[in-house]
């Protein structure tokens, strides 16, 4: 039994990161979606609401669950018994960072590997950051995000403006 942790911020969750979702579950036989609940980085989306968009994106994978964690990651790995984390690799930009943190954990729990799954290519792009910004000035985000996420992206940003 392979289960894995796919850990990220969501905010929020693009077809790139549910491309790495729908490949990584054939791959484990259960896979931990791990929403980092951080006021720290700022989100735009509480962790509650990303973890409904999760939700509601991956409602078709059966053996994918989506949990909210804070601490460390290695800490929630060990407590969820997980044999590995997942990454999504788009760019060689990407690289330096994602090593880091893979040493760091490694350093941290040696038990718990981490496995680079490359992003497709039609993804290899796209960042929540940049959907953002695209929502905010209005911008079309049909072919970035599932509809569910397009939808409270555009609430969100009607309410920014409001306030
Ligand atoms: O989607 P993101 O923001 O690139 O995901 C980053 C995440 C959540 C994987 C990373 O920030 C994380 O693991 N945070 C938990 C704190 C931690 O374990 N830090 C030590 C490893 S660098």
């Amino acid at each position: 039994m392979l289960r894995t942790i796919y850990p990220g911020s969501f905010d929020p969750v693009t077809y790139g990161h549910l491309d790495i979702i729908e490949r990584s579950c054939k791959i484990a036989d259960e896979l931990i979606v791990g929403v980092l609940n951080n006021n720290a980085k700022m989100p735009l989306f509480s962790v509650e609401e990303r973890v409904k968009m999760l939700n509601e994106v991956t409602c078709h994978l059966p053996n994918v669950v989506i949990e909210p964690f804070d601490g460390l990651l290695v800490d929630f790995a060990r407590q969820r018994k997980a044999d590995c984390i997942i990454r999504g690799l788009r760019a060689i930009t990407d690289f330096e960072y994602e090593l880091q943190m893979a040493q760091t954990n490694h350093k941290l729990g040696a038990e718990i590997e981490t496995v680079f799954l490359t992003t497709n290519i039609e993804y290899s792009y796209l960042s929540s950051t940049t959907v953002k910004e695209i929502a905010a000035f209005g911008g079309d985000i049909t072919q970035f995000v599932p509809e569910a996420v397009r939808r409270e992206l555009n609430e969100k940003m009607k309410t920014k403006r409001r306030v």
